[in-house]
């Protein structure tokens, strides 16, 4: 017998605090005209002081359980990506399943992070769905999680005006027929320079910089480049040409990343979710915020062929094609 996964309930969560544009202008030089024409970012949300990325973590995910119909009880594995962890450990996992109350159903429940950067929701979706395969897993918590306006220079304004906060979830449940049609992971080490956060902690303290630091115009064509050809690679997989694929949703970095790459696959706007103007990038967060919001919406509908592509630091890419 061969198990597969579905996407059962999408969920998310932003913080209250919008940081738009305007108020940008006011610590950095920069302008509202200069961020929207080079990224097509409007605004951002930024998490409360006390708000950790588990707690956006457990919004977005008591939604989707919500909407799958599923109860934290009944929970068998919990993976969560995030570059912006509570602490060094526990993994956010742990803490997002004792916040849910999933291990209180006795169920044996595992949780576990990925670190993918940008990438983060699409390997913790192929991760989850090899689980899924396995036959030995009901129900799968995957979720999306960031607060990166603490990993943020914010007198940086080549990078500070680029990232929000935010959490996104799906609930997978097992099925007969697919679901997750197929996944496409890749990385590549030898560009981890040209993005990355480096800093450690040493004896206790913090050795190197912590904070983002982004050769962007590097990272701009990288990823138009990977991201057009995992989408190739996705489709033929699956024997399949672009005009069956419904909706594209790619990692919300850019507008203009967003647009080359689906201008390089030929498909019109029309057929891509982008919600980049209100979110800005929000890493691993950042396709599971977008798929909840066209789900929501109404554009999503059960039977659709959607295709999700993230890129990051890493480097890291990779894509999942989902029939919904
Ligand atoms: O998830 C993956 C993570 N990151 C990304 O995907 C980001 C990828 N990269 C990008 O999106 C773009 O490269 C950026 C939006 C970061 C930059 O756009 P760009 O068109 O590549 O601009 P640039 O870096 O070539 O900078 C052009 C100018 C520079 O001034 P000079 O040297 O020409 O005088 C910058 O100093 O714009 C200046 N600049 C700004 N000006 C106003 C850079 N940041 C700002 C700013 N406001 N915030």
């Amino acid at each position: 017998m061969t198990f597969y996964s579905r996407i059962a309930g999408t969920g998310s969560y932003l913080p209250a605090k919008v940081l738009s544009n305007q108020d940008l202008e006011g610590s950095v030089e920069t302008s509202d005209e200069w961020i929207f024409s080079r990224t097509g970012i409007r605004q951002r949300h930024i998490a409360a002081d006390n708000e950790f990325a588990s707690d956006l973590a457990l919004k977005a995910s008591q939604r989707a359980l919500e909407a799958a119909g599923v109860a934290a009880t009944d929970l068998s594995l919990i993976i969560v990506a995030t570059t912006t962890p509570d602490m060094v450990f526990p993994s956010t996992a742990c803490i997002l399943q004792a916040k849910l109350g999933a291990k209180l159903g006795g169920l044996n429940c595992p949780a576990f992070d990925v670190q993918a950067v940008c990438s983060g929701f699409v390997y913790a979706l192929t991760t989850a769905d090899n689980f899924m395969r396995s036959g030995q897993y009901q129900n799968i918590l995957v979720v999306g999680a960031e607060v990166y306006s603490r990993i943020l220079d914010w007198e940086d304004r080549t990078t500070c005006v680029l990232f929000g906060d935010g959490a996104g979830a799906v609930v997978l449940k097992r099925s007969d027929a697919p679901g997750i049609l197929s996944a496409h992971l890749h990385a590549d080490g030898s560009h981890a320079h040209i993005l990355s956060v480096p800093g450690s902690v040493n004896g206790g303290k913090i050795s190197g910089r912590p904070l983002l630091q982004m050769e962007g115009n590097a990272v701009f064509k990288f990823a138009v480049r990977v991201l057009g050809e995992v989408a190739e690679e996705a489709l033929a997989a699956n024997h399949m040409d672009k005009s069956q694929i419904d909706w594209l949703i790619p990692h919300q970095a850019n507008i203009r990343i967003i647009q080359a790459t689906a201008k390089k696959l030929g498909m019109p706007m029309e057929k891509v979710i982008a919600t980049v103007d209100r979110h800005a990038n929000t890493s691993a967060a950042s396709i599971p915020l977008a798929l909840d919001t066209a789900v929501r919406d109404g554009r999503i509908r059960a039977g659709q062929h959607v295709l999700m592509e993230g890129v990051g630091g890493g480097f890291t890419w990779g894509a999942v094609l989902v029939r919904m």
